[in-house]
């Protein structure tokens, strides 16, 4: 069967969809071809008000899968138990997300199979709002969002527009290919939640801090120096840490790339406001340093810096940035127990990374090529060597989830099993 010529974008994947009582929910359906003809395998639920405003029988024609709505019936908790059909997808997909379902989803309300499957699920849950505008702006639908925002929960739209009731403003559900994007760009992705804190996990009880991303450092109101840090490995190492159990804080530069789910992040721009973020988590048990700190910043002009016409060109004056890494191991008793570090070397890796362990004074250093060709700046695997004062283990090329992990293994290892 052909597709209209659309990209398998989304090949294999499973979503379960969620769809919720509003007038939107036509659009839902159109939704379920777009997702389809991408190669996603899509299962729907419905809410008992979805029922009123689209039948049953046109997503089921639509998916090609039987359509769930009812959280007591025996042959569907037979053929699939509510807690599989949460957990075989990888990403949960809400639209329409009513008022009323995001207030059942933020209180963790489990009064029909909808709202029982987004708390049972083990994967982030992306909404595509659908209300009248005052529901939207409501101060209690804006702490709803906020309170699912916090557990992981990620958002496309609504937007502007004119609303089935006549009135004009936030509310309308996006278009179904604006949702598909939020629903490529989610599973691009770790799509996984943590594993419920509590005091489970090789790192329970353990605070982690980590840094993360480029940091900007402002040359004049309109520029910056920057670096080439997508943020994906120094986020993984922040939610493969909030999975093994651990409190983390991650402090991140401007990075393209969703905050983790489970973890605290805290946002800055240049590497002294990154350091003092740094300073401000403290006490912790670990840090990890995974930020492309730069290693320089511009005393910053007022006003921007405009051209010469032919005269000498503007010349930056350069200040030596803290090291925040340095600055972690040497606090020594009153710092972290333990302070891992990232190289990233274009040459003679193993060996440099051998001199910044000893340089920076820290405990582990995971150090990766990324010399061009590579692909692993901005992509997302990597090939990585964990240096220490003990030897050197070279990893297998894997995903930046991976190395992630490895690493976390690594560190609750060394810190020998959770502190409570
Ligand atoms: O000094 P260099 O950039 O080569 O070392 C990289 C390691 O040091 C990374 O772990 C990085 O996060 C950390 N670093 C830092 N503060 C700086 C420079 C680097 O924490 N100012």
């Amino acid at each position: 069967m052909g597709n209209g010529g659309v990209s398998e974008s989304l090949s294999g994947k499973r979503l379960l969809l969620i769809v919720g009582g509003g007038i939107a929910a036509y659009k839902s359906l159109d939704l379920v071809r777009r997702l389809k003809e991408r190669g996603a395998v899509v299962r729907v639920v419905m809410t008992s008000s979805a029922k009123k405003f689209v039948a049953a029988l046109s997503f089921a024609s639509l998916s090609g899968e039987k359509v769930y709505d009812d959280l007591f019936s025996p042959a569907d908790e037979q053929e699939m138990g509510h807690i599989q059909l949460s957990r075989e997808a990888d990403l949960v997909v809400v639209a329409p997300a009513t008022a009323h379902l995001l207030a059942r989803a933020a209180l963790g309300l489990a009064d029909d199979l909808a709202s029982t499957l987004l708390l049972a699920t083990d994967k982030r849950a992306l909404f595509a709002p659908a209300m009248n505008l005052r529901m939207w702006l409501h101060p209690a639908t804006q702490r709803n969002v906020a309170t699912l925002r916090a557990d992981g929960a990620l958002f496309v739209g609504p937007e502007d527009g004119d609303m089935a009731c006549g009135e004009y403003g936030p509310g309308r559900m996006s278009e179904p290919l604006t949702i598909v994007a939020a629903i490529e760009a989610a599973l691009a992705q770790d799509t996984r939640l943590p594993a419920p804190r509590a005091t489970r996990g090789p790192l329970a009880g353990r605070h982690v801090i980590v840094t993360s991303g480029p940091t900007h450092e402002p040359i004049d109101p309109v520029r910056y120096i920057a670096n080439r840090s997508s943020g994906k490995q120094g986020h993984a190492v922040a939610a493969a840490c909030a999975r093994a159990g651990a409190r983390v804080t991650l402090v991140s530069g401007p990075a393209q790339i969703a905050d983790p789910p489970g973890v605290e992040t805290v946002h800055v721009e240049t590497a002294r406001q990154m350091a003092q973020a740094v300073e401000a988590a403290l006490p912790a048990d670990v840090f990890v340093g995974a930020a492309a700190v730069a290693d320089w910043r511009v005393e910053p002009a007022a006003d921007k810096i405009k051209k010469t016409n032919g005269g000498p060109p503007p010349a930056l004056a350069l200040a030596e940035n803290p090291d925040i890494l340095a600055r972690m191991a040497g606090r020594g008793e009153n710092g972290p127990a333990l302070v891992v570090g990232f190289a990233a070397e274009t040459s003679d890796v193993i060996g440099n990374a051998r001199d910044k362990l000893a340089r920076k004074g820290c405990d582990l250093i995971v150090a990766n090529d990324v010399s061009a060709g590579t692909g692993v700046f901005g992509g997302d695997d990597n090939e990585a060597h964990l240096v220490s004062a003990q030897g050197v283990d070279s990893w297998p090329r894997s995903s930046k989830t991976e190395v992630a992990e490895r690493l976390v293994a690594e560190i609750a290892r060394r810190l020998g099993g959770g502190a409570s």
